[in-house]
């Protein structure tokens, strides 16, 4: 039976920590799911389409393993997602106690609702200070967010609008 886990995120937009954990995951599961989610708790930057193209484009680029699905949900729960799939597990990355204080409720809830185990991943410490609402935040005040994001997503975000 394959192991199919599910890493979910709102991923607004993804950053280098994001795509550590995806891979540290396709390495350790048959098949990865990496889930776009909308958190109705954050203001979004990017509409889901685009946040799942430029994971797809970074997934590539960083020639990861093709056991590795780019998608998003808005049917309901994330272990609904999960059950639909046939995943067991979902991955959540962890870059500080704040993260773990954060993903436990959650964790519990999902394990409560479904079933659904979650595991915590540590990315490279390199990464433990970066994050979406960061990049957010440099990108819109025309800071360089390359040390903290795929190439695809800089390029995106620094690229001129009308
Ligand atoms: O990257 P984020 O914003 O921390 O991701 C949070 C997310 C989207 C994974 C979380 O809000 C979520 O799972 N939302 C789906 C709705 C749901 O299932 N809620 C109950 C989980 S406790």
């Amino acid at each position: 039976m394959s192991r199919i886990a599910v890493v979910p995120g709102s991923f607004d937009p993804v950053t280098l920590g994001h795509l550590d954990v995806i891979e540290r995951a396709a390495k350790t599961f048959d098949e990865v799911h990496v889930l776009v989610v909308h958190n109705p708790g954050k203001t979004a930057l990017l509409p889901i389409a685009q946040r799942v193209s430029l994971i797809e484009q970074a997934v590539t680029d960083a020639h990861l393993q093709g056991n590795i699905v780019v998608t998003s949900w808005s049917m309901g729960l994330l272990v609904d997602y999960c059950t639909d799939v046939g995943a067991s597990v979902i991955i959540k990355g962890i870059r500080s106690q704040v993260d773990v204080a954060y993903e436990t409720p959650m964790a519990i809830v999902n394990r409560d609702l479904a079933g659904v185990e979650t595991i915590f991943m540590l990315p490279n410490p390199a990464h433990a200070h970066v994050s979406s609402s960061l990049v957010r935040q440099v990108a819109a005040l025309g800071g360089d967010v390359a040390p903290y994001v795929p190439r695809s997503v800089s390029e995106f975000l620094q690229a001129p609008r009308d």
